[in-house]
């Protein structure tokens, strides 16, 4: 926790609750209730049952070992390929069924299924270019790509030989790959032309390359034409390889998976935390992909014959778990949607769920958002018949948003999961079974089954009903993150070492702390209330304020600077900067550009600030510790409460 916690606001929970659909439960993969008993009586061997979904290659010995905490190990002693249990296995009943149905952003381009016959002979192919390349079992391969369908390829392709990955979002800037490539050592970068977005061709090449030139070691890079080379202007063939090319070069090549220890890594994703340096979280194979798998079936009821939409980014952790590796596992056909859901027009989300039928649709508040303020014409003027079932992650949801989805998009008739994890537990951990529970809008549910989430106070100790608290997670689970890459010692002290007894050996003296505040209800229901690090949470983007900071501050003429997120409508959160000129430097709107523009060299647009307000200083405590409460206050209007201790009080009203 960090000193300048935000206060935790008590959030909304509305008084209505709704039932699941019976015409769900009837066909719901998960229908019993007494599994929470069930799983809580089994503990930890009811995992055997996520680990059940996958192919072994050698079955594990022990279900988790924890003689080493909080370096937790599951299934051990077992191996399996990742790519095997997302492609091979299911091409005798599912080969010429769809895979992916890519939906790119021009709607006068044709779109492309993949199917999984033709999936597993893509990611042999470019699985082959690689090995060509040099890449070798755990060489690390970067990928920078926006929504391609070559990008599940890659991911694909590196899994089954071993190699792992680190996605970086398209939209963070050439300095975030940079530092990103830096920290995992990587030498392979799978990137490419450009992209599509609403309605312009975006260069996404001359990023990358900007990126490439940050990074002191030499790297090989494969590019994926997307825009055609008449559009882009960058000849590639020079020092990078063509994707298509390696592809063609190696057509008909199969690859023999590798086979993976469960604890071996699958892949590293790079998130923020609260110093400026991300943290690069280390998901394995066997934990990871049993973790996916189970909750894409027990939560997003996924079926093989579903088509299932998530439409979030695979640049972040959701697109990794619940576009690629947990649908794809299951057999079903995934969705992937590369533009703007209001491109050409607002209805463009929906006319993609009409013309393919999908069965699921799993989305952020915030867009749920962006939805509502459109107007529900857009909506209506589709048939969402057939969904089934609605999701949504990375925020909390207000419970008018909530009904407004499950009104408006579901007919009434569709399940909301409003689903609680993060990018360092793998998959879903807090969400009501969409079979099973009730729901209450505004409260994400019961830690799922297995799942020992509580919320407590600053002593550890639970906190009651209706109070305020901590979420923690006691006891750990197949999905967890094993360690932060290369740092085993910042793994302890970010996640664990809050409310746990450090020194202990005892595993259940250790507690995951997610740096989330919480409530709970009477019947043990978790509402999520925000993050109490210096973590703000922009349109469900993950934003460290210290990032931020640091990039304002690299300006020249910047003494100070304090970046704080305030309230904003869509986004949830924004980013609102309070900066200190160095003297003689004039407070301009053309600085202002300037340090917003920094901003988006160091990050990405995402973490653009709404608002670079100039103050000639920022209030302190007597320490000299910035009080990051008061901006948020000031950011949002709010009465400021009291500012007796700080340092400078007569600030906060100047601001
Ligand atoms: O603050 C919580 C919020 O998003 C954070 C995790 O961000 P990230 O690692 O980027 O992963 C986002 C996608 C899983 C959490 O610490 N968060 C996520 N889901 C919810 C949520 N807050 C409230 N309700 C949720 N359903």
């Amino acid at each position: 926790m960090s000193d300048s916690e935000p206060e935790l606001e008590a959030r909304l929970v509305a008084e209505e609750s709704f039932d699941p659909p019976a015409s769900f439960t009837e066909q719901a993969n998960v229908a019993d209730p007494a599994l929470y008993d069930g799983f809580d009586a089994e503990w930890p061997e009811c995992w055997e049952q996520a680990a059940d979904l996958l192919d072994w290659e050698a079955s594990y010995d022990t279900v988790l070992d924890d003689s080493q905490p909080p370096f937790f190990e599951w299934f051990t002693g077992g191996s399996l390929n990742a790519s095997t249990n997302c492609l091979d296995r299911h091409l005798d009943d599912r080969g010429e069924e769809a895979a992916i149905e890519w939906v790119g952003e021009p709607t006068d381009e044709a779109n492309e299924t993949y199917t999984y016959a033709e999936l597993h002979r893509e990611v042999n192919e470019f699985a082959a270019a690689l090995r060509g390349l040099g890449v070798e079992e755990d060489d690390v391969v970067t990928m920078y790509m926006p929504m391609l369908p070559e990008l599940p390829v890659a991911m694909l392709a590196c899994a089954r030989i071993g190699a792992p990955h680190s996605v970086v979002f398209a939209g963070f800037s050439a300095d975030a790959l940079a530092t990103r490539m830096e920290a995992a050592d990587s030498e392979y970068l799978v990137t490419c032309d450009g992209y599509y977005r609403r309605g312009d061709a975006l260069d996404h090449f001359e990023k990358a390359a900007d990126g490439l030139d940050a990074v002191a070691h030499d790297v090989t890079t494969v590019v994926v034409d997307r825009l055609g080379a008449d559009d882009h202007g960058h000849d590639l063939s020079d020092d990078h390889h063509d994707y298509d090319t390696l592809v063609a070069d190696h057509a008909g090549a199969t690859v023999d998976p590798v086979a993976r220890d469960a604890e071996d890594m699958l892949f590293l994703m790079y998130t923020s935390g609260t110093t400026g340096q991300p943290k690069g979280v280390k998901h394995t194979t066997g934990g990871y992909l049993s973790w996916v798998s189970w909750t894409s079936q027990a939560v997003l009821d996924v079926k093989p014959e579903d088509t299932y939409f998530c439409s979030a980014d695979i640049g972040w952790i959701t697109g990794h778990s619940y576009i690629v590796y947990g649908p794809l596992a299951l057999g079903t056909t995934t969705m992937l949607y590369e533009g703007a859901p209001d491109y050409p027009a607002r209805d463009r989300l929906w006319e993609i769920v009409e013309r393919y039928d999908a069965t699921q649709l799993y989305t952020a508040p915030t867009a749920i958002r962006a939805f509502m303020k459109w107007g529900t014409e857009h909506v209506d003027a589709h048939d969402l018949s057939s969904l089934r079932l609605l999701g949504t992650v990375g925020e909390p949801i207000n419970p008018r948003a909530w009904n407004w989805y499950y009104e408006h998009v579901g007919d009434g008739e569709c399940p909301v999961v409003d689903t609680w994890w993060q990018t360092e537990t793998g998959g879903m951990m807090v969400t009501t079974l969409p079979g099973v529970s009730r729901m209450k809008p505004g409260a994400a549910g019961r830690p799922l089954p297995g799942v020992d989430a509580q919320v407590v106070g600053p002593n550890g100790e639970s906190v009651e009903p209706g109070q305020a608290g901590y979420l923690t997670v006691q006891k750990p689970w197949p999905g967890m993150l094993r360690t932060l890459y290369q740092n085993d010692e910042r793994y302890v002290e970010e996640y664990w070492a809050e409310f746990s007894d450090t020194d202990s050996d005892d595993p259940d003296d250790w507690v995951y702390f997610p740096e989330d505040g919480a409530k709970v209800d009477e019947d043990g229901y978790i509402t999520v209330l925000g993050r109490v690090d210096d973590v703000i949470n922009v349109s469900g983007h993950r934003l460290g304020t210290m990032e931020i900071e640091s990039a304002i501050v690299g300006c020249e003429g910047v003494a100070e600077a304090a970046v704080v997120g305030g309230d904003h409508e869509v986004k949830g959160e924004a980013v609102y900067a309070y900066v200190i000129t160095e003297d003689g430097q004039p407070e301009s709107d053309a600085f202002r550009e300037e340090i917003v523009g920094a901003v988006e060299d160091a990050i990405g647009p995402i973490a653009r600030p709404e608002s670079v307000q100039f103050t000639p200083e920022l209030p302190k405590t007597r320490s000299g510790k910035i009080m990051r409460r008061l901006l948020e206050d000031v950011a949002n209007d709010d009465d400021l409460g009291d500012t007796s201790t700080l340092r400078n009080p007569e600030i906060v009203q100047e601001l």
